[in-house]
């Protein structure tokens, strides 16, 4: 298949090109010269998608990481490294704001660019890596050394692609594909669409060992889906953080693109490469949407319930995993007491304001349960169980049970149960996030919620962003209602 057409919409024009260049120049220089001036011993490089020509037309970020000697101390690297970072963003009237990976880094607005200023340390030849982030110039280098100018192309298009069925990018909100895996995948298959042949086969715990190290089968790994051994680390899975519904997500998409590729299916393939155009959404207000999904919630006969609450000071990368522990140890113990979930999602806008949704199929039960003792042959066993329940045992098949009153009956009553601070302990809470929602949650069901739909949103002074927000939101659960639309198309 020719990818000419499709390309022309993902390749950077000769402006774009070097509007990039010319600001990561000026901030290389910048932080040079500075770091000349005042004797610092560093270096800036420019890192990431830009340095390897690998960047999708109109959106990118500048990665620069600066390098410090391997023996320096992590303090100094700490402090001079963001030193240098708001220095830099200063001279260049950016705008910053500051992040944390393994250490505090700078992401600032320069030129209208999200440029990421980033301490790491230079690791010379081969030595161990001191931080997380100190294998990224030696990422860079790899691809840049390997990667050839027509693999770039295949790069773009299978970025692309992952971007719009929804697996692109390995923080954890998505759990999917990073930039590198994606570049890593080309020079082993070779094409875009020789890596989608060999995806439609893939299985569970597949391995990919480019440099021969032979670690893929190691047991640090058993558990990644995809092992994709980086080459410029033995001991490390570059898809360590793919998890497996985007894995699966990518083998189906694949198969389902592939498909329209021996048909050739002109149309269907361009739109792999589109955000998903919802046509059942599209021209609708949020209140036409948010009738829509109310109507579509009551048509499943489910009971649906909104837990909403606010987000403490801290991390995008660190509310993520909290939220989905949090949120499956509430579905697990609604489990256990009878209740079935059906399904659940959260949203997050990532810094004001959290939305549990769980979705019941079972709500509401009856008054009593079979509360179930021993089994009716060790005698001594039954002689304690009456002393604890006295007369109201009675044998079932094997057991002594009783017939005990429910404490919760409905879903509603166990959830702002397990919500009270005293209760809490019973699901695991991430630990930020365990005092805002004990002490600041609203409980609603899903269509009392969207029938005040401009008030769970207005949180944020600017009514433009609340309407954005609310549509979001929305948006999450026409995905909940409607799954598969991203791999399908
Ligand atoms: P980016 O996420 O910016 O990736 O991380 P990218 O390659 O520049 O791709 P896009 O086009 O911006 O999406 C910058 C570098 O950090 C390292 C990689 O070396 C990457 O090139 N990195 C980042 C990882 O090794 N693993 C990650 O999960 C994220
Ligand atoms: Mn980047």
């Amino acid at each position: 298949m020719n990818y000419e057409l499709i390309l022309k919409e993902l390749k950077p024009s000769q402006e774009e090109r070097d509007a990039i260049y010319e600001t990561t120049k000026k901030v290389i220089d910048f932080i040079n010269e500075t770091c000349e001036k005042e004797g610092i011993n560093a270096k800036a490089n420019a890192v990431g998608s830009v340095a390897k020509n690998t960047w999708l037309k109109g959106n990118s970020d500048i990665d620069i990481f600066i390098s410090f000697p391997y023996d320096d101390e992590m303090e100094y690297l700490k402090e001079k490294g963001l030193y240098l970072a708001y220095k830099t963003n200063e001279a260049l009237d950016g705008k910053a704001s500051e992040h944390y990976a393994s250490h505090p880094y700078l992401t600032c607005d320069i030129d209208g660019y999200e440029v990421d200023i980033v301490p790491c340390y230079d690791l010379g030849e081969n030595k161990p890596i001191k931080s997380a982030v100190d294998r990224t110039i030696l990422h860079t280098n790899y691809i840049k050394s390997h990667l050839s100018k027509e693999q770039e192309e295949e790069v773009l298009l299978l970025k692309k692609f992952m971007a719009a069925i929804g697996t692109y990018g390995s923080e954890f909100k998505t759990g999917g594909f990073a930039g590198y895996l994606c570049e890593l995948l080309i020079l082993n298959y070779g094409t875009f669409e020789d890596t989608l042949r060999a995806a439609q086969k893939w299985k569970f715990h597949t391995t990919i060992d480019l440099e021969d190290f032979g670690t893929a089968n190691d047991k640090i790994f058993k558990e990644d889906p995809l092992v994709f051994i980086d080459p410029t680390d033995k001991n490390r899975n570059v898809g360590a953080a793919l998890r497996i519904e985007r894995f699966v997500d990518f083998i189906v998409a694949s198969r389902n693109f592939l498909a329209f590729v021996d048909d050739e299916n002109l149309d269907k393939i361009s739109e792999f490469f589109r955000p998903l155009k919802k046509q059942h959404l599209f021209n609708k207000s949020n209140e036409e949407i948010a009738d829509y999904i109310a109507e579509s919630f009551k048509d499943r006969e489910t009971q649906t319930f909104v837990i909403k609450f606010p987000i403490p000071e801290m991390s995008a990368d660190a509310l993520h995993p909290q939220l989905l522990k949090t949120i499956d140890s509430i579905c697990e113990k609604l489990e256990a007491e009878e209740f079935s979930v059906f399904k659940h999602a959260y949203w997050t806008d990532e810094e004001k304001c959290v939305i549990f949704t769980i979705e019941l199929n079972v709500f509401k039960q009856g008054k009593y349960y079979i509360h179930q003792g021993p089994k009716v042959w060790p005698q001594k066993a039954c002689e304690n169980f009456k002393a604890k329940w006295g007369d109201a045992l009675y044998p079932l098949e094997e057991y002594m049970v009783l017939t005990r009153e429910r404490e919760f009956k409905t879903a509603k009553e166990f959830i702002t149960h397990l919500l009270k601070l005293e209760n809490i302990h019973i699901i695991k809470v991430g630990k930020n996030i365990k005092e805002a929602i004990c002490n600041d949650y609203d409980l609603f069901e899903i269509d009392e919620f969207l029938n005040d739909l401009d008030n769970h949103f207005n949180y944020d002074a600017d009514k433009m962003n609340s309407e954005e927000l609310a549509f979001d939101y929305l948006n999450t659960l026409d995905d909940f209602l409607n799954p598969g639309q991203y791999i399908k198309r």
